[in-house]
């Protein structure tokens, strides 16, 4: 029998794009095997994008939205799962070519889901939400400079878009991980808010804009860097010899003008981050080290659980850079 649900339904009739919270029926999820109940969704940059107008991302309509969520299995054809299992999804396209986590219910294939870790649960579980697993990739791609590649200690590390999404959780992890962070920013009244989630020193967002030198003087063992531009550019000619410059994002910019030389003179690396198409054994060993180096009560402070009508309200805030903290979707609010 079928069962009936709300979600944010997007669609583009006639060129009219419209967002509303709609019916829908368990027979109107086509995709997967395992249906899910959903606990939480989270608020990312892309789903803002998606939730304006499809943000050429998805292309077919209607659609339900949501790049990530964590829930409870309701019915499994895989038997890796079975009913009240806790799950994460994050990526493989999700709320971009298949339904997706602003629904009380979504279908997914199994190949796309991990069994939430013992110590975590749903709402935790997308605190972190895409942003979260982003940054513990990318704090994990620094470390790997001491550890997989049995390197030079790691000692400081620059994060770059500090107080959005990746970067506020990136600086947690890393000063969790032992490393003096330098957090880079364009908000001047958010010193004592990165400051309390780890930073040691905070660097003007001014410092790297304009013109760089084929190498400066070497600074950083590692880098998170959620901006790209022409801020990338004048890290790569930061970084240390061996260091390694994780790159997530493009908040400032898609274009680098850099030279061969920081990869060749100094063996730098440039370690690129597409948390969407991580393997199952990466998510899982990730998601399992998340306890160890996140304080959720911290977290809590700066994040707010919306309701599917407050998240029509918050997208555009997110769109114009005016939404601060972490944004979790509790569909059933
Ligand atoms: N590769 C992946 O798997 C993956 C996954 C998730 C996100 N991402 C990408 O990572 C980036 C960050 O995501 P997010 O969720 O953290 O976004 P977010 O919450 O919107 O944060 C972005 C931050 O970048 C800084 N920023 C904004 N505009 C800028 C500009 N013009 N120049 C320089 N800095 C600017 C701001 O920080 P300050 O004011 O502190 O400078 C802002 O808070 C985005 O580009 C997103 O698409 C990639």
């Amino acid at each position: 029998m079928s069962q009936k649900f709300k979600a944010i339904v997007i669609d583009n009739q006639n060129e009219k794009f419209s967002r509303d919270i709609k019916e829908l029926s368990s027979d109107d999820l086509k995709d997967g095997n395992v249906l899910v109940k959903v606990d939480f969704s989270s608020l990312n940059y892309k789903d803002a994008m998606i939730l304006k107008d499809g943000g050429k991302i998805v292309r077919k309509f209607p659609f339900v939205p949501g790049i990530d969520f964590a829930g409870t299995v309701v019915d499994s054809k895989d038997q890796k799962f079975k009913k009240d299992d806790k799950v994460i999804l994050t990526g493989f396209r999700v709320g971009e070519s298949y339904f997706g986590g602003f629904s009380q219910f979504a279908k997914v294939d199994s190949n796309f889901l991990i069994k939430i870790p013992s110590k975590l649960d749903t709402k935790k579980a997308m605190m972190l939400g895409t942003a979260g697993f982003t940054a513990l990739l990318c704090s994990f791609a620094v470390k790997a400079k001491e550890e997989l590649l049995l390197g030079t200690k790691v000692n400081d590390v620059l994060v770059t878009g500090a107080t959005g999404g990746v970067g506020s959780i990136a600086v947690m992890i890393l000063s969790k991980m032992g490393y003096t962070v330098h957090a880079v920013t364009g908000k001047k009244d958010k010193n004592e808010y990165l400051k309390n989630l780890g930073a040691k020193n905070i660097i003007d967002r001014k410092e790297f804009e304009g013109e760089s030198k084929l190498l400066e003087k070497g600074i950083w063992d590692g880098v998170v860097d959620t901006v790209g531009g022409s801020a990338l550019t004048k890290i790569f000619a930061q970084t240390k010899p061996g260091g390694i410059v994780a790159a997530c994002g493009n908040a400032g910019g898609i274009k680098i003008n850099t030279t061969v030389m920081p990869f060749i003179i100094r063996g730098v690396k440039l370690w690129g981050i597409d948390s969407s198409g991580s393997s199952i054994k990466r998510r899982e060993f990730v998601w399992n080290e998340a306890d160890k180096l996140i304080d959720f009560s911290k977290m809590s402070t700066f994040t707010n659980e919306l309701s599917f009508d407050d998240l029509l309200n918050t997208y555009p805030k997110l769109l114009k850079g005016e939404y601060f903290g972490r944004a979790i979707v509790n569909p059933y609010k």
